[in-house]
């Protein structure tokens, strides 16, 4: 099981989208997906159609342990994806469990259990992507805490790179103290406008300062992307010939090509 934090403190830039289009691409291409939902705003649930009444167990019972992972997992219209849904409970959280000493492992620890409980007869999930916050908080710290690699969405925009060296540093950091095998796994930018020289040049100066870290692989601005959450589907099954889509397919096998390159180093 691989498990992939879709982190970027800035809000907007794609994490959720790129959590539910991934999630979507890489059960299509045959793995099993469980998307983490660790927003409280719950946007990869809704996006997935998750209506709120049916999200009677959630991260936040997790993350409280009231309740175990796979209790929280929900199937979704997509075969082989699954997701453990949030809810706005999630706000407050941290405060809950500030003073126990294990809150940054909170995660981890009902990841690890997951593996002794199957979510279905047979189903052993492969990939786990967590879906963030648009903050370098408690909740965004223990998904990086429970990782192997991070995934950063960067917008195709003048301030891309800003805010990103904070991000880097955070991870540095829960490396250094919560996760040695934490690693970058890769730079995704998201929203791109050909049309628009500026983006070119962020592309540039993206790939320019990150190197091999950016995916090649480049998310397209598509209308098609945008209004997909509010059918509660995927991109991919609400127009899987469009441009957002077929990037995102890309964007899964890239991810897998690199999976397979680290497993053989
Ligand atoms: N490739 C795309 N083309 C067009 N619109 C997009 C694309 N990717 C994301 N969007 C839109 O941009 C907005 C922000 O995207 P998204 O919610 O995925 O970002 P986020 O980083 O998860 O935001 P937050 O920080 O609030 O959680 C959404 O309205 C989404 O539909
Ligand atoms: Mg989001």
């Amino acid at each position: 099981m691989r498990v992939l934090a879709l982190a970027n403190q800035k809000g907007g830039v794609g994490k959720t989208t790129t959590a539910i289009n991934l999630g979507t691409a890489l059960a299509a291409i045959g793995e099993k997906v469980l998307i983490v939902d660790l927003d409280p705003q719950g946007n990869a649930s809704t996006g997935l159609g998750i209506d709120r009444q049916n999200r009677k167990i959630s991260t936040y019972d997790v993350v409280t342990g009231e309740a175990r992972l796979h209790q929280a997992v929900t199937p979704t219209a997509v075969p082989r994806l699954w997701i453990a849904p949030s809810t706005l409970d999630l706000l407050g959280v941290e405060l809950e469990i500030a003073n126990s000493s294990d809150r940054t492992f909170r995660i981890r620890k009902a990841l690890n259990e997951l593996a002794e409980f199957e979510i279905e007869p047979g189903v052993e999930i492969s990939y786990v992507l967590i879906d963030c916050p648009p903050s370098l908080n408690l909740l965004t710290i223990n998904a990086l805490a429970a990782a192997d690699s991070v995934v950063v969405p960067l917008q195709c925009e003048f301030f891309a790179l800003e805010g990103l060296s904070q991000l880097l540093s955070t991870v540095e950091q829960v490396k250094r103290s919560l996760n040695p095998r934490l690693t970058i796994h890769g730079i995704v930018l998201t929203m791109f406008d050909p049309r628009n020289k500026l983006a070119t040049q962020v592309v540039a100066d993206v790939r320019d300062h990150m190197g091999e870290k950016v995916y090649e692989t480049v998310i397209p601005r598509n209308v098609r992307v945008s209004e997909a959450p509010s059918y509660g589907k995927p991109a991919l099954l609400y127009d899987l010939r469009c441009a957002g889509s077929q990037a995102y397919l890309k964007l899964a096998s890239e991810i897998i090509q690199r999976e397979r390159r680290i497993r053989a180093a």
